[in-house]
């Protein structure tokens, strides 16, 4: 099939400026896909023009622009990928819906559901495919999963458990401020573990287990104040540093949520876990290649497995038969991080042609859909403050 051209603007030069990169130039070495990515534009600030100009020998950008405004502009661009800071999502959103190009946006997808409710309205009224990267679905295993509860193997579901938790603003020498560490002040982040964090595993949640109707938070500050890494001032901290919530679904069941940066020897630790009448599910992103699954009764006939045969399996998730998995190496042999971010773009890629969308493994996480997951962020940041119930 000859490939249409895709032009790529990249707007951010980080590390999911990185992810989205590597992306761009895999994903036709695995996906069949209509179009061929190039990477045509990168956009990093004048001050951050050297790691830019690095950033864009790396990966092969054609070109450098320090006004992001130019590059969405820019006739030669097609698709508009913002990978900046979470203050930026909605302008630069805004401005790629006005000028028509297509839009991939990491999460969260905004600072807020009301800026969330603005982007999805220009984004829907200019009609331009979207894609919001919540990159965990496209983990094979929590993809495996999704499967498994769509096959009814789970039955009525009563809990779901979520913990997502790092460790590296322990040190009360962390500045604040900064290109490098923005997810610690407010005005440019939003939130803190919530939106950076939960936001991934509320995301997972609803796309697994449906809607959450209602949420309990509690939010803590561990270190209050931090010097600004630019001004050498002390400054208030005011994001999140760590969030617990309970949350009733409306399927009835309930859920327990937990993220935080001061969880002593976790770096990533992304895992989830469902309980059901029938059966129960497990992943932890450390084991990334694995799901656990319990299986007490077949779905169809309703019967008990037999009970010396009863237990947790560990399924390596790498066969042809598993989500997106016929598409690397053969059985047996594992995919990691980066392929999320392929298997996303693959999606996104294949659903732009009527004639490859059944291609997609899954259909994308659209503005709209990435708004829901900034309510239910903002629900638990307002439970946290009002110290109540709120209902979704
Ligand atoms: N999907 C995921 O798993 C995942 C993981 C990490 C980050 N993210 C999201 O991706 C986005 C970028 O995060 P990152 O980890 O790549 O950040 P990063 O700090 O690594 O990179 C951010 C980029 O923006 C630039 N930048 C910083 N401050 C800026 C400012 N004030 N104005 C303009 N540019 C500025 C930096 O120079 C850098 O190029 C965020 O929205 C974040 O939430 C998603």
């Amino acid at each position: 099939m000859s490939k249409k051209i895709l032009n790529v603007g990249m707007l951010g030069a980080g590390f999911m400026g990185r992810t989205h990169s590597n992306a761009y130039c895999q994903v036709n070495h695995f996906f069949n896909t209509p179009f061929q990515p190039v990477l045509k534009a990168c956009y990093g600030r004048e001050e951050d023009i050297e790691a830019t100009k690095k950033f864009q020998e790396y990966w092969g950008y054609e070109s450098i622009e320090t006004d992001w405004k130019k590059l969405i502009n820019r006739p030669d661009i097609d698709i508009v990928d913002v990978v900046a800071p979470n203050f930026l999502h909605k302008e630069m959103v805004l401005e790629a819906a006005k000028a028509g190009k297509k839009i991939i946006c990491e999460k969260p997808l905004a600072m807020s559901y009301a800026e969330a409710q603005e982007m999805v309205a220009a984004v829907e009224k200019a009609g331009v495919p979207n894609m919001v990267s919540f990159n965990y679905r496209r983990v094979p295993a929590i993809s495996l999963i999704k499967q498994v509860v769509d096959e009814g193997r789970i039955g009525r579901p009563f809990h779901y458990r979520a913990l997502y938790l790092q460790d590296y603003t322990i040190s009360t020498k962390v500045p604040a401020g900064g290109a490098a560490l923005w997810r610690l002040s407010a005005n440019i982040a939003g939130s803190g573990v919530t939106g950076d964090l939960l936001a991934h595993s509320i995301d997972t949640a609803e796309w697994l287990n449906g809607p959450i109707a209602r949420v309990c938070a509690y939010t803590e500050i561990f270190v209050k104040e931090r010097v600004n890494q630019e001004t050498g001032e002390k400054v208030k901290i005011t994001i999140d540093d760590a969030c617990m919530f309970l949350a009733v679904f409306a399927n009835g069941s309930i859920g327990t949520f937990e993220s935080s940066r001061y969880a002593r020897g976790r770096k990533n630790y992304n895992t989830l876990e469902i309980n059901g009448e029938l059966g129960a599910a497990a992943f932890n992103l450390e084991q990334p290649e694995y799901i656990e699954f319990f299986r007490y009764a077949d779905p169809v006939t309703g019967q008990k497995i037999e009970d010396h045969l009863t237990g947790w399996q560990k399924i390596l998730v790498t066969n042809g038969e598993h989500p997106y998995m016929k598409n690397y190496w053969v059985p047996g042999t594992t995919i990691g991080y980066e392929h999320t971010f392929i298997n996303g773009l693959a999606d996104f890629l294949l659903s732009l042609d009527k004639d490859t969308a059944a291609g997609a493994v899954h259909p994308v996480v659209s503005v709209r859909q990435a708004a829901r997951t900034q309510l239910v962020c903002d629900s638990v940041i307002k439970s946290a403050k009002d110290k109540t119930w709120v209902e979704i």
